[in-house]
């Protein structure tokens, strides 16, 4: 079995983050979204993973992940010179899938459940489609499954305006060789897209094996920023272990469950878990508290912050009021002038400064 990663699309939902870097190496708990998905596809014992990139973002995501050494896995990249849809990406990628059953697994996905009982459910029935569905209080942002009392797929639809239910389709796939003649025989979609979910529609009509289970574990579509804050936060509740490879002064205080890499200082500051702060950063005077996750070089001073997701080479300084359920881009500045503004609620893209005087 192969798998097939989507890590190309334009992630407008997580603008400015995504002007300049891709969606899907924005971290959660400082580890890129992306990986926990190959980590994923590695524990379920496949290694021949192909990533699907785009011209935009592609030779980040090629930097940032490499050849698959890391994971014990060998990655194949396949540039997709347009987001012509999820479809479109399997049909590009053909050459490297082959024959071959594959996962399909959307790069800005997270779910809970380890993948081998769905891989195992889907070769031991010898499926044509296993899809996996969730519960969600806003069916028109995804497709939409109809399902009998067996659990049998009746119809799928992407993104109705009316849905005809509240199961929703989650971004892993298993699918069987057939959806390639599935894919060759739909028509792009009114956005203009080659839809995956119009693919499986086919095989249903044409009375191929689809089956869907639900997941019970979690499910996060990390595209908007309160859901990355919430990704951030699951997966600080369940990863962290406490680890202090930096340097802390006796005024420091380090509460619970938090990880802090080397070549970073703390002075005079409080910071309770679950937390995880990067290598080479600079703290001092400052209260960092639950879900809070801190990337590698940045610098707070004079600062409180919790449940906020800061990226590389940031710097805030001189921020009193808490700040909370904030994203703030790589390299921005956040500084004030000592007014105190009562509250602030931030989402920050790479390179921005904001100045409060
Ligand atoms: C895509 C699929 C949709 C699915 C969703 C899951 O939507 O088209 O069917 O429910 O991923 O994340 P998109 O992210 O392209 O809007």
């Amino acid at each position: 079995m192969k798998a097939l990663i989507l890590s190309g699309g334009k992630g407008t939902r997580l603008r400015p983050l995504t002007y300049t870097g891709a969606k899907q190496l924005v971290p959660v708990a400082n580890k890129p979204i992306l990986w926990y998905g190959i980590e994923g596809i590695v524990a379920a014992g496949i290694t021949d993973i192909g990533i699907v990139i785009s011209p935009e973002t592609g030779e980040e995501v090629k930097a940032v992940t490499g050849n698959g050494e890391r994971f014990g896995a060998n990655i194949t990249y396949i540039l997709q010179d347009q987001p012509a849809g999820l479809a479109h990406a399997v049909k590009i990628s053909q050459f490297f899938l082959g024959d071959s059953p594959f996962i399909m697994y959307l790069g800005d996905n997270l779910i809970q459940n380890q993948l081998s009982p769905f891989v195992e459910q889907f070769k031991s029935k010898q499926l044509d489609a296993l899809i996996l569905l969730r519960s969600v209080e806003n069916p028109t942002a995804f497709g939409v499954a109809v399902v009998d009392e067996q659990g049998r797929v009746l119809k799928l639809v992407e993104k109705p305006k009316i849905p005809p239910s509240n199961l929703a389709l989650v971004g892993v796939y298993f699918f069987d060789k057939s959806i390639h003649s599935a894919i060759a025989s739909i028509q792009p979609s009114a956005r203009g897209e080659l839809e995956i979910t119009d693919a499986i529609q086919k095989l249903i009509e044409t009375e191929k094996k689809v089956e869907a289970c639900s997941l019970d574990g979690w499910w996060l579509d990390t595209g908007k920023k309160d859901d990355l804050l919430s990704a951030n936060q699951i997966i600080l509740d369940e990863c962290i272990k406490p680890l202090n490879k930096g340097e802390t002064d006796d005024k420091s205080q380090i509460i619970g469950r938090v990880q802090i890499g080397s070549g970073t200082k703390l002075i005079n500051c409080s910071v309770r878990g679950p937390v995880v702060i990067g290598e080479n950063c600079h703290l001092e005077n400052c209260f960092v508290g639950p879900y809070s996750s801190v990337a590698d070089e940045v610098t707070i001073i004079e600062a409180e912050l919790e449940h906020s997701v800061i990226l590389q080479g940031s710097k805030i300084i001189n921020i009193h009021p808490r700040i909370v359920d904030t994203l703030v881009g790589r390299r921005a500045l956040l500084t004030t002038s000592p007014q105190r503004p009562k509250a602030m609620r931030f989402m920050i893209g790479d390179d921005s400064q904001i100045e409060l005087t």
